[in-house]
This record gives C-alpha cells, sequence and structure tokens, in this order.
C-alpha cells in the first residue's frame, strides 16, 4: 500500500521533534519532511512538534497557506524558538555564525521544553526522537544525556556532504589552507571519489581558507564530523543520482535514509490522499519566507514552449558592485526571454537607472521579487535555469528536468555546480566569473547550443527521480525505513 502501517502499533504514537536551521532552505525543506513522515504514516497518529524561529513564523504564516495546511494535521504543532537575531537581519556568512552560536547556547533549554513530560491530559505522547539540521549537530550530544535519540538531516547534497566530511583529510594532506586566488584551479587528490575533477574552487565556501583558524572553517567541521554519532542521516537526495558520494558516506554513517527529491516525493504522496486544499486548487503547498508573485504563472502562460530562462539566486545571495549590471548586460545581449526573481535585499541601490536594460525588460523580461520556484520550474516554458547552485533549487530543478547555467554563491554552493557540470551533466557552471560575455556565451548554450544534449540528460535524470520517490523507488523505501524505525523506537 501508498501509506506505512507498521505492526505491532505502540499504545502511543511516535512523537518526532524536528529543529531546522532557522533559514528559508533549511525551513522549507524540513518542513516538507515533517509533512511527508504524517503523510507517509497514513494517519496512524504519528506527532510532529517543528521548532520555528519567531521571525519565520510569523512570515511563513503571513506569506502562505501553511497556517490552514498544517491545521489539516492534527498532530502537527509549531512551538517558535528565538533566533537571537535583531528582526529582519538579513543573512550573512556573519549572521548565520552569530544565530548558530546562539542555539548552541539556548538549545539545552528549548529542548528541555519540548521534551518535558506532557500533562496526562495532553493528546500529546512523550518525545521519541530529535529530528535535527545536521548545521546544528551539536543537539546529538543534548540528546544523548537526555535519553533521546537523533538523527541528523543535512539540506544539502551527499556531494557537498563528502567534501565537508573530507575537512581533516585535507588538512592533514596538506591540501587546506589554500594560498590565496592563484591556487584555487589546483586539483584536489584527497577526497575519495572526487578526485580528478574537484579543484579548490569547487570546495565548499567555508573551506576555500587562507587561515585554519577561520571561526565558520572550526565550526563546520565539528558540525559535520558529529554525524557519525548520530542514530542516522537523513538526506534529500536519491541514489540513482548520488551513488557514488553515498557509497563514501556509508561506511561512517551506516544508518543512511535518502529520501528525495523531497519535493516530488510530497506531491506525489498529496496527491494520491488528495490531503491538501492547495493542490485541489491547482497550485502547490508553499513554505515561502517571502510572498509569492504568482503573476509571473500568467506571464508564463503567454510565452512560447522552453523559450525562457529562469534566474534566481535563492535566499541568501546580495549582489556585489556591477555583477547585477553584469548578469542583466548578458541576459539582454542573449536575446532570450528571462524570469528573474529579485529578491528584496538582494540587489544594490541602483544609482543608475539604465533605461535600455529597462526597456529589454519590459520587451521580453518579467522580474519578481519571489516566484513560486516548483511550479515556475515545472512551467512548459521554461527551457534552462540560470542559478546559485542552493542544493534545493538545484534538486528541484533536477527533478522537474529543467538543464542550469550555475553560477555559485555561499557554503556547498560550488561543489553542487561542479557536480551539475562534470558529473550529471546537465548544465554549465560558471562559477568565479561575472562577465556579460560569459553570461550571454552560456545563457545562449544552454538555450540553443547545447539545448538538446542537456535536454535529454536533464529528461533520463528527472525520470529516475521520479522513479525514486515512487512505490518501491529508493526513496520511497528509504522513508518506509525511517518510518519503521521511529515507530519501533516508541514501541
Ligand atoms: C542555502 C544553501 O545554498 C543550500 O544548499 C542549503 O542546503 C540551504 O541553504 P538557499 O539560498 O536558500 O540555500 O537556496 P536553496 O537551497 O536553493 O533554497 C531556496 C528555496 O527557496 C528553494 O526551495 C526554492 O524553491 C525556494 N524559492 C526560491 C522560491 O520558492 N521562490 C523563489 O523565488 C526563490
Amino acid at each position: 500500500t501508498s501509506l506505512r502501517s507498521p505492526s505491532p502499533v505502540p499504545a502511543r504514537p511516535p512523537h518526532v521533534v524536528i529543529f531546522p536551521l532557522p533559514a528559508q532552505g533549511h525551513v522549507n525543506t524540513m518542513l516538507r519532511l515533517a509533512e511527508l513522515l504524517i503523510l507517509r504514516s497514513g494517519g496512524n497518529g504519528l506527532c510532529v512538534t517543528f521548532l520555528n524561529s519567531e521571525q519565520n513564523h510569523r512570515r511563513l504564516l503571513s506569506f502562505t497557506d501553511a497556517a490552514d495546511r498544517f491545521s489539516e494535521h492534527p498532530t502537527f504543532r509549531f512551538k517558535t524558538i528565538s533566533d537571537g537575531l535583531p528582526p529582519e537581519a538579513p543573512l550573512s556568512k556573519d549572521t548565520i555564525l552569530e544565530m548558530m552560536e546562539y542555539l548552541k547556547l539556548t538549545a539545552r533549554d528549548v529542548i528541555a521544553d519540548v521534551i518535558a513530560p506532557p500533562p496526562t491530559s495532553s493528546s500529546l505522547p512523550p518525545v521519541t526522537c530529535i529530528i535535527v539540521d545536521g548545521a546544528l549537530s551539536f543537539v546529538i550530544d543534548l540528546g544523548e544525556d537526555i535519553g533521546v535519540p537523533v538523527f541528523v538531516f543535512r539540506t544539502i547534497s551527499a556531494c557537498g556532504f563528502w567534501a565537508y566530511f573530507c575537512m581533516p583529510r585535507l588538512v592533514e594532506a596538506g591540501e587546506l589552507p589554500i594560498q590565496g586566488e592563484d591556487d584555487k584551479d589546483r586539483l584536489l587528490t584527497s577526497i575519495p571519489a572526487m578526485e580528478g575533477f574537484l579543484r579548490c574552487r569547487d570546495l565548499p565556501t567555508f573551506c576555500q581558507v587562507t587561515d585554519l583558524s577561520d571561526a565558520f572553517f572550526r565550526y563546520i567541521e565539528d558540525q559535520t564530523i558529529r554525524t557519525s554519532q548520530a542514530r542516522g542521516l537523513i538526506l534529500n537526495t536519491f541514489d540513482a543520482l548520488e551513488e557514488s558520494m553515498l557509497d563514501q558516506i556509508r561506511p561512517y554513517c551506516p544508518n543512511l535514509y535518502t529520501v528525495g527529491p523531497l519535493n516530488t516525493h510530497l506531491r506525489s504522496i498529496q496527491l494520491s490522499t488528495g490531503s491538501s486544499p492547495v493542490i485541489s486548487s491547482g497550485g502547490r503547498s508553499s513554505n515561502s519566507l517571502w510572498k509569492e508573485d504568482r503573476s509571473c504563472l500568467r506571464w508564463l502562460d503567454m510565452q512560447p514552449e522552453r523559450s525562457v530562462v529562469y534566474v534566481s539566486f535563492g535566499s541568501i545571495t546580495v549582489f556585489k558592485g556591477k555583477e547585477l549590471t553584469e548578469f542583466w548586460h548578458g541576459l539582454a545581449a542573449s536575446k532570450f526571454r528571462f524570469l528573474w526573481v529579485m529578491r528584496p535585499g538582494s540587489v544594490p541601490d541602483q544609482d543608475e537607472e539604465d533605461d535600455e536594460l529597462r526597456a529589454v525588460t519590459r520587451e521580453r523580461g518579467c522580474i519578481v521579487e519571489w516566484a513560486p520556484q516548483e511550479e515556475v520550474l515545472a512551467h512548459p516554458a521554461i527551457g534552462g535555469f540560470l542559478t546559485h547552485s542552493g542544493w534545493n533549487s538545484t534538486i528541484e530543478s533536477i527533478a522537474a528536468g529543467v538543464p542550469m547555467v550555475c553560477w555559485p554563491y555561499i557554503a556547498e554552493q560550488p561543489t553542487n555546480s561542479r557536480f551539475v557540470s562534470e558529473v550529471w551533466k546537465v548544465g554549465m557552471d560558471m562559477k568565479g566569473s561575472c562577465d556579460r560575455r560569459v553570461i550571454e556565451r552560456m545563457v545562449g548554450d544552454l538555450m540553443t547550443g547545447r539545448r538538446e544534449e542537456l535536454a535529454t540528460t536533464a529528461a533520463c535524470m528527472a525520470e529516475a527521480a521520479a522513479e525514486a520517490v515512487s512505490q518501491g523507488g529508493s526513496s520511497w523505501d528509504s522513508m518506509n525505513r525511517l518510518i519503521d524505525d521511529i515507530w519501533t523506537m516508541a514501541s
């Protein structure tokens, strides 16, 4: 059957606490996991407490249908926590580190509060386990102290995780620190299964350090290594895509659950159970922390098939200097239509209005502040994606069969983009360059020059992704195993 009915059913159903890093790409994907756990458990009463920062909670409730959607699940509850940042502080490397350090200090009280025995009148069963974001792996120790098993969920790719996991080897082999900009094209040899194509510039940005005492470097190294102590590691990927990476990770994290792509996994179960009011109205469930501008879908409806480049750089990227202008000129010169997400706060103040660029945009562009990305990627008018290679965007694009041009910005995005171009061959990597001529050329290759070759590979990948989340597929089976393991813990 499509739903899990574990037997024997324990007297009290499990209660899972889900604790994401309070950032869009993390909250979005861990909410998908929460909804999937409930739906795939088949209404057997599995409870979820989702820890959401106060700021993100306000935004989620104002901009999405999340309140209605989750109220349909009586066994789901949000619990809000503080992230320690001033209201509306934009996320950057510094504020993310500040937030992680704050959560490290406060997590003990937060966890103690959620696992406190519920009053006997409460319908809430005791906490069975915690699923914590891998960026907050210190929770594993807290779990050990209080006797609650902890699973780690990494919102990143397996290749990104493996690169982080190999940080100590890179240092031991003398491959890190790097010796400045000129050293970035050096090929690395001490990351198993990435020899021969991974250069210093393809490492996660937090690893590309010239000083090993860098605070972020130390933090990430420590949090990643701790993953081996967790009860299991959950990844938003699928076996056929990242088999060689998963083979490397398994000896260190043997209890590995690959449940992605989570967006299509969730959507297929929502459709089969008719569970979401949003689905019946034709949309998709959104967990956006910005207001989605759905007018771009009507604009897309008017464009020819595969004629539009979708341009979005995720939730953290901020353009520096002339970068925005270079992209704009490159897109204008490419002559293709484009739908561009310019997130508030991502764009520097434009002191000079370029009339020519404005005219091109009126003629064949559409600019929005935030788009319903999953629906955009599924739209027949989309021919390619100019992306920052955030893992959610990458796997959503792979699931939708849309080829990419990658301009990675932060974290493991440079590793994802290298895999997109060199391993999966579903796109091109323009990292390190932000030049209008390169943008024009790569967009041209994406939409015409290499279009058929890339589209064919992308279609095969999308098929493999759909297979993974369908009944009997690898991600489907992994999810069954995760649910069974959680139910066994509650027994
Ligand atoms: C960062 C990291 O780069 C990523 O690898 C990590 O796992 C999470 O944090 P972020 O900049 O948020 O990511 O990008 P991404 O991972 O791609 O997530 C963005 C999410 O926002 C995607 O799910 C995307 O569908 C959604 N989105 C983006 C929208 O819904 N609308 C938009 O207009 C833009």
